[in-house]
């Protein structure tokens, strides 16, 4: 039997991969679309698709609540404020909700319990849950490259030092005048410095992995691509490290996850190794107590609609890959 699945506001950048995704995804109907910019149009119209879910027609938000109650599961491909709201209803009626934004990936009091969605880490927690929050796209490759060091204690807690450069897309489909094609192309610039959104889930999931707290200095960098997150992270190695035990560390970790590629060496981790795929490709360095790391991912795809599909999969019960392997094609 196929899962309904929707999808609220999937006319954006995240939407839109996920409508690729579960429309080719063998287990589920596509059963909601929710874009008001985009009402009334169809899947077929605005994006090419073929098949049965060309034939969905996009709902304005007025009909989003009741479309997506009809649904087994959605994903909320919106901003913190509509999720806030939808999310708790969706999830107390029984919908499985995955949920996009960074509304609840730092719980406040009053939040509704929510599992934070990064499978390579936290895997065991999600099939039970009925909200989940997706994990940022910054967030996901830096993660994924830190937590199995600090939890085995490899790296000092302290001075760590995050650069990353990302894709246009990341920042989403507004029209603003400093994400003008002429305003970015030919350019280089960071941005967020000391007060990026991101930076709050950061520090919570790497002070539970190292057990004191966390303060990473990260600044994002723009470039004037469409898609991809390179992160260079530099800190200091504890007193008993070395890279052997690093590299166990990686391999005890992901050496049996499927979308962890392992690479030598740092020099050796690219934006095209990732773009088009739900990969997360990491090579590490080290000279005397420096240790340095890159991590790439595609920022739609493991840093968004891919990692929701994938847990999605494991809510149902499903093999993690299902509708995620042998992705290659490259869209903005
Ligand atoms: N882009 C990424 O790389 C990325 C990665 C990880 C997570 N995310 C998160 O995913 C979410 C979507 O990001 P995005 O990059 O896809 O953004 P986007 O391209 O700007 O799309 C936003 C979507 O939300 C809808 N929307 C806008 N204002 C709304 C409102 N007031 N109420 C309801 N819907 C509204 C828009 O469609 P209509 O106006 O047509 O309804 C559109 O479909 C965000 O929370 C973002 O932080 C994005």
């Amino acid at each position: 039997m196929q899962v309904r699945v929707g999808i609220a506001g999937a006319s954006g950048y995240a939407g839109m991969e996920a409508t690729f995704l579960l429309a080719r995804h063998p287990r589920v109907e596509l059963a909601f679309l929710g874009s008001e910019s985009w009402a009334g149009s169809t899947a077929g119209e605005r994006l090419g698709l073929s098949g049965r879910a060309s034939r969905l027609v996009y709902a304005e938000r007025s009909a989003w609540e009741a479309g997506l109650e009809c649904c087994d599961a959605v994903l909320l491909a919106t901003f913190e404020d509509v999720s806030r709201p939808l999310a708790p209803v969706l999830a107390r009626r029984g919908t499985r909700v995955i949920d996009l934004s960074s509304a609840f990936r730092v719980p406040e009091e009053d939040d509704v319990e929510a599992v934070y969605g990064l499978p390579e880490l936290f895997r065991a927690r999600i099939p039970g849950s009925r909200l989940i929050a997706n994990p940022g796209c910054y967030p996901t490759a830096i993660l994924l490259a830190l937590v199995p060091l600090l939890r085995s204690g490899l790296l000092e807690p302290e001075g760590l030092v995050v650069n990353a450069v990302s894709g246009v897309t990341g920042a989403g489909r507004r029209a603003e005048e400093s994400y003008a094609f002429a305003e970015l192309d030919d350019d280089v610039r960071a941005y967020g410095i000391f007060r990026h959104r991101h930076l709050p889930e950061l520090r919570r999931i790497l002070s539970a992995a190292a057990g004191v707290p966390v303060d990473p200095v990260f600044t994002p960098t723009l470039l004037p691509i469409r898609r991809g997150i390179l992160a260079t992270i530099v800190g200091r190695l504890a007193p008993e490290a070395s890279a052997a035990r690093i590299r166990e560390a990686y391999l005890a970790a992901y050496a049996d996850e499927p979308f962890v590629e392992l690479r030598p060496s740092p020099d050796e981790v690219s934006l095209r190794r990732v773009v088009g795929t739900n990969r997360v490709c990491i090579g590490f360095a080290v000279s005397g107590s420096h240790f340095l790391a890159c991590a790439a991912i595609d920022n739609l795809i493991k840093g968004a609609a891919g990692q929701a599909v994938q847990n999605l999969n494991l809510l149902f019960g499903w093999d993690e890959r299902l509708g995620l392997d042998d992705l290659r094609w490259f869209r903005p």
